[in-house]
This record gives C-alpha cells, sequence and structure tokens, in this order.
C-alpha cells in the first residue's frame, strides 16, 4: 500500500462522488467529522476494513465505529431500543456512538466487530460527512485517521502527515469543531460509558434520566481497544504541570505564560478543540519535553483529561 497516491479531494460534488467511487473499490478516504479525521471504508467489505488496519499499522482487530446518515440506517444494521432512540433523538447527528446488538443476518464485516456480538454506530454532525454519508448510502467504518497511537488528526493536514501514500485520498473539510472523539455508550446491557468524549457525561445522564456506570478496564471486552497508551507525541508528556520544569515546553489552560495555550479564558471546549492541533504543533516543533497545565475534571474536562493521560503513559501498548 506504501507506493499509493493519495488524493486531495474537495467538499464538492465531485469530490464526493470520488469519494463514493474508491469506497465502492474497497479503497480508503479520510474524511473529515466534528470530532476528528476519521479514516473510512466500506463496512461491508473485508478486505477494505483490512486495509485500515494496515494503513494504520494497528496491531490488533480492534472493533471499529460505523458511521451511517440517519437512525433509519442504524437500524438496518443494530437492534434498535427505547434507550438507544431516546439518546439517539437527543444527540444525534453528534459527537455520541452507540453500541447495540448487531442484528442477525446484517452485512458488516467481522474485522468491524472484532468478532463481537455488538456494533458501535453513529451519526456525526458535520455537513461534509452527513453529505459524504448519504451520498454514499452505505456503512462506513472509520477509526480516527493516525498512525496507531499517535495524536488523532483534527485537520486534513495531519492526515496528510501521517498516512499520505498509504490511502487513497482525504476530503479535506478544514479543522474539526469538537476535536475529540466521540462519547461511548454501551446499550447492550445496563447503560455503561465506554469511553469519555464530545458528549459529557451528565448531558446523557440528563436525557436518560438515569446515572449510567462506568466500564471498568476489568472487562476489557466490553470495551476493547481502550489501550492505555494512545494519542501520543514523540516526546515525553508530564501533566498537572504547574510551571514547565527546565527543558520542558508548557502547553497551558486559563491565564498562564506558555508557549502554547488550550484556551487562555479556560473554555473547555476551546480547549478540546485545540488539544490535538496544539499536541501535533509541539509534536513537530524541536520541544524536548511536553508539560500541561492541570485541566478541571468537569464536562469535557473529564475527556481532555482522559486523551492526556493516554498521551502520558508509557508507551508499551497502541491503538
Ligand atoms: O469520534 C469518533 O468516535 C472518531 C470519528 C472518526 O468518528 N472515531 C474513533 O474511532 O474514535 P476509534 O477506532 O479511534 O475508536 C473506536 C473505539 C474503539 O477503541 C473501541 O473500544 C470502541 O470504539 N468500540 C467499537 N466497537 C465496539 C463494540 N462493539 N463494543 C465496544 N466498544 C467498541
Ligand atoms: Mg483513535
Amino acid at each position: 500500500m506504501s507506493d499509493l497516491t493519495t488524493d486531495i479531494l474537495s467538499a464538492s460534488s465531485e469530490g464526493y462522488e470520488a469519494a463514493k467511487t474508491i469506497w465502492s473499490a474497497g479503497g480508503l478516504v479520510a474524511f473529515p467529522t466534528e470530532t476528528v479525521y476519521g479514516l473510512g471504508a466500506d463496512a461491508r467489505n473485508d478486505k477494505a476494513v483490512a486495509g485500515i488496519y494496515e494503513a494504520k499499522g494497528r496491531p490488533s482487530f480492534n472493533p471499529l465505529i460505523v458511521h451511517i446518515a440517519d437512525i433509519e440506517m442504524a437500524q438496518r444494521y443494530v437492534e434498535w431500543s427505547d434507550l438507544a432512540q431516546n439518546l439517539a433523538s437527543a444527540f444525534w447527528p453528534g459527537p455520541l456512538t452507540l453500541v447495540l446488538p448487531l442484528k442477525a443476518g446484517a452485512s458488516i464485516s467481522k474485522l468491524v466487530t472484532a468478532g463481537l456480538p455488538t456494533l458501535a454506530v453513529r451519526v456525526p454532525a458535520h455537513p461534509i460527512a452527513r453529505a459524504l454519508l448519504t451520498h454514499f448510502d452505505g456503512p462506513v467504518a472509520a477509526p480516527s485517521a493516525n498512525p496507531s497511537g499517535r495524536i488523532s488528526p483534527t485537520l486534513a493536514e495531519h492526515v496528510s502527515a501521517g498516512l499520505s501514500g498509504r490511502i487513497d485520498a482525504i476530503l479535506d473539510g478544514g479543522a474539526c469543531e469538537v476535536g475529540l472523539e466521540s462519547t461511548i455508550v454501551g446499550l447492550s446491557q445496563e447503560p455503561t460509558l465506554l469511553r469519555p468524549g464530545g458528549v459529557p457525561q451528565s448531558a446523557i445522564e440528563q436525557a436518560l434520566g438515569t446515572e449510567i456506570s462506568q466500564h471498568t478496564q476489568a472487562d476489557p471486552l466490553v470495551a476493547p481497544g481502550q489501550m492505555s497508551s494512545h494519542y501520543a507525541p514523540k516526546v515525553p508528556v508530564r501533566l498537572n504541570a504547574d510551571i514547565a520544569k527546565d527543558g520542558e515546553t508548557l502547553l497551558g489552560f486559563g491565564n498562564v505564560a506558555s508557549a502554547l495555550n488550550l484556551s487562555k479564558s479556560a473554555d473547555l471546549r476551546e480547549a478540546a478543540a485545540n488539544l490535538f492541533g496544539h499536541l501535533h504543533k509541539l509534536d513537530q516543533s524541536d520541544a524536548k519535553a511536553i508539560a500541561v497545565s492541570p485541566i478541571p475534571m468537569v464536562g469535557l474536562g473529564v475527556a481532555i483529561n482522559d486523551r492526556l493521560k493516554r498521551a502520558a503513559a508509557p508507551r508499551d501498548s497502541e491503538n
């Protein structure tokens, strides 16, 4: 795959048609969502999905999220429920992924579910993603469009830097607004938060009218692929740093003197949107070590801290 030429497609009817042609032929197209760029392939095509793992250099077959255009399309592939309807009405299109029982006979590649009896589905809110999915009229499996273990992409340039020559095309849609991956809620058993993300847990609990339990690492099969090291810049990352030590570059939050700041006004939404972009910038700079200001553990801060913890984790396992 390394001798592919990666085309840059525009958000136009020609671009959507070119992406559809590539997907229909089993190829890979990266596309923008409101969370991060996804690396998409036809979720019904084993060979195409295998290509995702190959291009990312992903060491194991973790299950992938299937992107669809609307609730009706989701119902083709998963057993729908009242809870699913409730959350989908509240948050779709948007940064929420629902894990539901896979429908018997659903034509989804086993490489997408990694053999699990459940499927993760999401209707993204980004207008380009929606237009593309409507035009393709099929399920698109898409992990974040970064090499395995590296920082997720929030610009087409990030995708290009990581995967150029390994994928067929990138649809350029500018910067991703949310900047953090979707929140994943498991609904195949008791509602469970499988990954914090773009929708805060409290908003989900409010929509459901009940608290939801947090997934614990004790049950790796329920949320496979939540590896400790991920989003990793090349240099060490130290968290909850009030000031940078000698040799460190500070990634600030709030009113602190820093090389780069996630949000001077301590706005968590702005910080989420800037997180991966700033980590990419630091990764490309000559910083020898990164220190990060404390981020409050409320709202989107939970997901930001989750990603930072993985960025700082020992580089022993990858996703
Ligand atoms: O915002 C997002 O969710 C982005 C954009 C592209 O949509 N996608 C994304 O995909 O973050 P990825 O592959 O980086 O993360 C998907 C995670 C996996 O780590 C896995 O744990 C979980 O989704 N997952 C997928 N299918 C699952 C299933 N059947 N049961 C439990 N967890 C599942
Ligand atoms: Mg990812």
